[in-house]
């Protein structure tokens, strides 16, 4: 039997130790660490922060929030990159970074963002046609950098008329 082509994606995520951020890196993850202070998460007790810088150089910052009725919840980078292309719709995200908390000083977690995060950083990134740095800060301080969407949703859904 003949052998089927083969597509693969190949895709290297940056390991960055705490002390080699650039300023706006240490900055984002600065702003989304005290966003996850303020998550409302009762449900689930797991306190996400996201923090994005603009192509105009301002930063904004959001959290999760949820609800009794769990799939009502939104994500901490949803509400973020909603609130910033709902206000700013013409300035385009430049580096997004996520820090996920457990409650009461129990400490960091791991994060990685959901498929529909994915998704929607996807959309963005569509949208201004340039890629979206994204920064996970994992609990022992290092930071996963992925440097698009690509990276972390590959294979993904782009074009409706093709
Ligand atoms: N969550 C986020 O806010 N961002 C992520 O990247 C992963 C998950 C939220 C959704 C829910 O409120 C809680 O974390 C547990 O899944």
């Amino acid at each position: 039997m003949k052998e089927n082509k083969k597509v693969s994606h190949i895709h290297t995520l940056e390991m960055i130790p705490a002390n080699n951020l650039t300023e706006i890196q240490a900055k984002l993850i600065d702003l989304a660490t005290k966003a996850a202070d303020k998550a409302y998460a009762p449900y689930s007790n797991f306190l996400v922060g996201a923090a994005v810088a603009l192509s105009d150089g301002q930063t904004f910052w959001a959290n999760n929030q949820e609800n009794i009725s769990f799939p009502a919840g939104i994500c901490a980078e949803r509400v973020l990159l909603s609130y910033t292309h709902a206000n700013f719709p013409e300035l385009h995200p430049l580096t997004i970074a996520i820090v996920a908390k457990k409650p009461k000083n129990a400490g960091m977690a791991s994060i990685s963002p959901c498929g529909l995060c994915r998704q929607t950083i996807s959309e963005y990134e569509m949208k201004f046609g340039s890629p979206i740095e994204i920064l996970m800060v994992q609990p022992d301080g290092h930071v996963v950098k992925a440097s698009g969407i690509d990276e972390l949703l590959p294979f993904k859904f782009e074009d409706l008329n093709k």
